[in-house]
Parts: C-alpha cells; sequence; structure tokens
C-alpha cells in the first residue's frame, strides 16, 4: 500500500560517495567508505528539514559487495519498507557494482514503495562533489507520491534496476538506461517523469535466508577472440552451480567454449547467455540450446542465474547440498 507519510531510512554501505582523499584536488587517488551515513546526511544542508533516519548497514568499497551483505541489505530495506510512516528507502552505495544490487533487491523485494541506490563518482572531499546532490536528489524521490521499484539517482538522472549501467570510468554522468533512457529527471527538487514506475513481482526474501556461503556458485566466463572451454572444465570441476557466458553480439558464442558449455550443461550445470555489448538485447534464434538472459548484461544476468538457482533448490524443498556432493554429481 502506498504510504502518506514522508520518511525516508538512508542506509549506508559505503562508496565514493563516502570516500576521502588527502587532497581536494585528487579524484582518483582517494579511499573509498571512510565517512559514516550521518556525516554524508549532514553534508545537505537542504536535507536539514526533512524526517529522515540514517543507519550504517555496512561501510565498503562496492567492487567488494559480497552475498551476506546483500542478504542483510534486502532483509533491513524490507523491515524499513513494512513501517507505515516510511515514504521509502535511500541506500548510499558505490557506483562499481551499483548495478547488480539493484537487479538482486528488485528481484527479491520488487518493492511497492521507492528504494533507491545513490552514489557518486567523486570522494565527499573533491573540491565539487556530486555526493550531495545525488543524495538530495535521491531522498526526494523516495517522497515522490506514487513512486515505487528499486531505482538509481544519480547526475539528475533517474533509472531503473533493470536497464541502469555504469557506462563511464570517470565521468560524473557515468550511468545510463540503455536505448530505454532514464525513467525520469529530478529539476529543481521536481521530479519530471518520462517512462513509468518499474512493474514486477517480487521472489521473496525467503530465497535468500540460507546462509550466503551456502548459495550456488555462479562465474562468468567471457567469449572472445582465442576462447576456450578450459575455464569452463575447470570451473565445473570445482563444482560450480551456473555459468553466465559474457557472449559476443547477439549472444554467439565461440566454438570452443561453446561445446564446453554444453557439456557443462548435460553435467547438470545451469548456463545463461548475455551479451557483451552495452546495446540491445539477445534476440532469440530457433534452436538456440543455451538459454539466453535477453537484455540483462552479464553481470545482472549472473545475479538472475543465482537467483534461479536459490528458487529452485527452495521449491524442490532442499536448501543446500553439500558442496562435496555437488561436484560428485559431475564426475
Ligand atoms: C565503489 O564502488 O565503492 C568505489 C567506486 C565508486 O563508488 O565510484
Amino acid at each position: 500500500m502506498q504510504s502518506t507519510s514522508s520518511r525516508v531510512v538512508i542506509l549506508g554501505t559505503g562508496g565514493t560517495i563516502a570516500g576521502t582523499a588527502a587532497s581536494a584536488s585528487d579524484q582518483v587517488g582517494y579511499s573509498a567508505a571512510q565517512l559514516g551515513v550521518a556525516q554524508l546526511v549532514a553534508a545537505v544542508p537542504e536535507l536539514a528539514g526533512v524526517p529522515l533516519e540514517a543507519e550504517q548497514l555496512a561501510q565498503l568499497d562496492s567492487k567488494d559487495m559480497d552475498h551476506a551483505t546483500w542478504r542483510a541489505l534486502a532483509q533491513r530495506v524490507a523491515r524499513h519498507l513494512e513501517r507505515d510512516e516510511v515514504a521509502g528507502v535511500v541506500v548510499t552505495h558505490g557506483t562499481d557494482t551499483l548495478e547488480e544490487t539493484a537487479w538482486f533487491l528488485q528481484r527479491v523485494l520488487a518493492p511497492r514503495k521507492p528504494v533507491v541506490l545513490c552514489a557518486a563518482m567523486r570522494p565527499a572531499t573533491a573540491l565539487s562533489p556530486d555526493g550531495p546532490p545525488n543524495l538530495r536528489d535521491a531522498v526526494r524521490v523516495a517522497r515522490e507520491p506514487g513512486a515505487r521499484g528499486v531505482l538509481a539517482v544519480l547526475a539528475g538522472q533517474v533509472h531503473g534496476a533493470a536497464e541502469v549501467q555504469k557506462l563511464h570510468a570517470y565521468r560524473i554522468d557515468a550511468f545510463g538506461s540503455g536505448e530505454a533512457g532514464p525513467l525520469a529527471c529530478v529539476e529543481e527538487s521536481r521530479v519530471r517523469m518520462l517512462r513509468a514506475w518499474p512493474e514486477g513481482d517480487a521472489l521473496g526474501l525467503g530465497l535468500v535466508q540460507a546462509d550466503p556461503a551456502d548459495w550456488p556458485r555462479v562465474e562468468i566466463v567471457t567469449s572472445h577472440a582465442g576462447a576456450g572451454g578450459a575455464i569452463v572444465e575447470a570451473l565445473c570441476a570445482q563444482g560450480v552451480d551456473g555459468l553466465v557466458v559474457a557472449a559476443s553480439g547477439n549472444g554467439t558464442v565461440h566454438h570452443a567454449l561453446e561445446s564446453a558449455l554444453l557439456a557443462a550443461q548435460r553435467q547438470g550445470v545451469a548456463v545463461l547467455r548475455a551479451t557483451r555489448c552495452v546495446f540491445g538485447r539477445v534476440i532469440p534464434v530457433a534452436g538456440q540450446a543455451l538459454a539466453d538472459a535477453g537484455g540483462l548484461n552479464p553481470v545482472k544476468a549472473r545475479v538472475e542465474l543465482l537467483l534461479r538457482l536459490l528458487a529452485a533448490r527452495l521449491s524442490a524443498g532442499a536448501p543446500c547440498p553439500p558442496r562435496t556432493s555437488r561436484a560428485a554429481r559431475r564426475t
């Protein structure tokens, strides 16, 4: 049900938005995840009168994001969204794996209220940091009547979890939504809609109850010139549960890698093809033996496959086969 309240909970997880450098002119040689979420809020004067709660959930460079933090985050976000007085949740995050966290939360929670991921490309100590305006805009979107789903707000744009992608390694406007474009813009604290808020069904928190150490192992392999099957064979020998292949073009895979992936699939490993291309999606071709990930990029396809494997386990009533038996299954 849509809340009538305007309270926003801000969960801090680290990232460059909380990063510091020795010099204000240093925008690359900084340490991420140094400032607490309360300090980030204090740096935004426009938030002074807004009913807010700030909570430190984690403090990491998002390149080091892990499944245990994802589970804790999903549980905490869900807990706050249940509260009638909470309009939405903002998560401060690093930019590097933001799109993966976004897709994980969207698929697990598909929230009816907004869950807004917010990040920055410059550390908090920069001469002109982008964190404070991004946090201001994220809180604004979290209070927008009718907003829903997992969103990302950066550089005045609102992106949906399905499409958002980090496209640039340095620029402030590093994120985009590909051909779909952003969902909305935030201009002078006003939200201007461009597309409808995302829809979707939640897989549910029950899916991620198991100890993350026991979650299925899903890895990404890349199809490239000169690719072979040795990596796939090594991963299968280790008992991998799922493989995403970052495929070329319309999901095409080097023949040597494809043979190994088909062999892995015959042994019970789940395989999904995602395109390496930034734009477009894999268009199905009749007779393809390896399923495709549609419009999901390889890192989001990995999240998708992980969740599908968790769902399959849950519906089979098998919380977790021990790793040794997974390896044995394939020998
Ligand atoms: C990170 O992802 O935590 C560091 C990089 C960034 O936030 O831009």
